[in-house]
C-alpha cells in the first residue's frame, strides 16, 4: 500500500471522528456504547485526571496514559505526537506548570482545530497545537525535553522516519514515553492490507521486537518497555492474543557521551 494512500485514509477517518464527537467526548453520541470516560479509565487514566481536563479533549482514542509514566517536571517543554483532541497535552500542561510548555502536532486539520478551540476556551496559555506530520515535524532541532505519544505511531507508514524526527527535535538527554499498539507475531495478510484496520490502529502495528529495534536504530538508548497489556480487538478471531498495548521509554544520548563519541 502506498504511504500517501494510507495517510489520506487515516486523516479522513480521524477528521470524521473529530467532527462527530460531542462535547461529552463520546464519538457515537452520549449514551451509546462505552463512553470515552469509561474507555479512558480502562486504559489507565484516573478519575481525578479525567475530571480535571476539558471533556471535549477526551475522545477515547488512546491506548495508555503516557503522562502518568513520563515523570514530567516543572518547566519542561513537552511535544505530543498525534495530539488529537489534546487530552495528554492538557494533562502534561498541569504537570510542567506555567514555566513549562506543550506543543501538540497532528496532521488532521479538524483535530487541530478542535484542540485549539478547547485550549482557548479553557485558557491554556502554555499549550499550542500545530498542524503537521510526525514524519516531518514542524519543530526545531534540540528544542524539546520530553516527547509523549498515545496510539499514533502505529498509524504511520514510515515509523523509521518518525523516530528519527523525534531524535532530531529532542535536546541531548531528552526522553520519550510512547503508548502504542504492537503485535505478537505477524498479522494475517488480509488484515495488513485493510485500510479500516490501518485507521483502527491494527494493520500498521509493528511486531514488538521490530518496534523496539526501530527506536534503537534511530539512535535512542535505554529503550525499555515500562508496561504492556494484551488488548482484545474485534476485527478477526485470528488476532486473539496478538495485539498488545505497550508503554515504551527511551533516551537521546547525553551531550557528554556525544562529545566522547565525536573525539
Ligand atoms: C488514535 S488517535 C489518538 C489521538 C490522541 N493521541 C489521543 O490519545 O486521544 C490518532 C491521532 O493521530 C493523528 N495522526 C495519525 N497519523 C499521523 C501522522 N502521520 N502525523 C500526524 N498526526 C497523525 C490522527 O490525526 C489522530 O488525531
Amino acid at each position: 500500500m502506498k504511504e500517501n494512500e494510507v495517510k489520506d485514509y487515516v486523516k479522513k477517518s480521524y477528521g470524521e471522528i473529530a467532527k462527530n464527537t460531542g462535547s461529552c467526548g463520546s464519538s457515537c453520541g452520549c449514551g451509546c456504547g462505552p463512553s470515552s470516560t469509561e474507555l479512558s479509565l480502562q486504559i489507565g487514566y484516573s478519575k481525578n485526571e479525567l475530571d480535571n481536563i476539558p471533556g471535549a479533549s477526551n475522545m477515547g482514542l488512546g491506548c495508555g496514559n503516557p503522562t502518568a509514566l513520563a515523570s514530567l517536571k516543572g518547566g519542561e517543554t513537552v511535544l505530543d505526537l498525534g495530539s488529537g483532541g489534546g487530552i495528554d497535552a492538557f494533562l502534561a500542561a498541569k504537570k510542567v506548570g506555567k514555566t513549562g510548555s506543550i506543543i501538540g502536532v497532528d496532521m488532521t486539520e479538524e483535530m487541530v482545530q478542535k484542540a485549539k478551540t478547547t485550549a482557548q476556551r479553557y485558557d491554556y496559555k502554555n499549550v499550542e497545537f500545530r498542524l503537521g506530520e510526525i514524519e516531518d515535524l514542524p519543530v526545531d532541532d534540540n528544542s524539546v525535553d520530553v516527547i509523549i505519544s498515545n496510539c499514533v505511531i502505529n498509524l504511520s507508514p514510515n515509523k523509521e522516519k518518525v523516530f528519527r524526527e523525534a531524535y532530531r527535535v529532542l535536546k541531548p538527554s531528552g526522553r520519550i514515553l510512547v503508548s502504542d499498539i504492537v503485535t505478537e507475531g505477524i498479522l494475517p495478510e488480509d488484515v495488513k492490507k485493510s485500510m479500516s484496520a490501518w485507521a483502527g490502529c491494527v494493520a500498521g502495528a509493528q511486531e514488538k521486537n521490530q518496534y523496539l529495534a526501530t527506536i534503537r536504530n534511530a539512535g535512542f538508548e535505554e529503550v525499555n518497555i515500562v508496561s504492556e497489556s494484551n488488548i482484545s480487538i474485534d476485527i478477526s478471531k485470528e488476532l486473539k492474543g496478538k495485539i498488545t498495548s505497550v508503554q515504551v521509554e527511551a533516551k537521546k544520548i547525553s551531550e557528554q557521551k556525544l562529545i566522547t563519541k565525536l573525539f
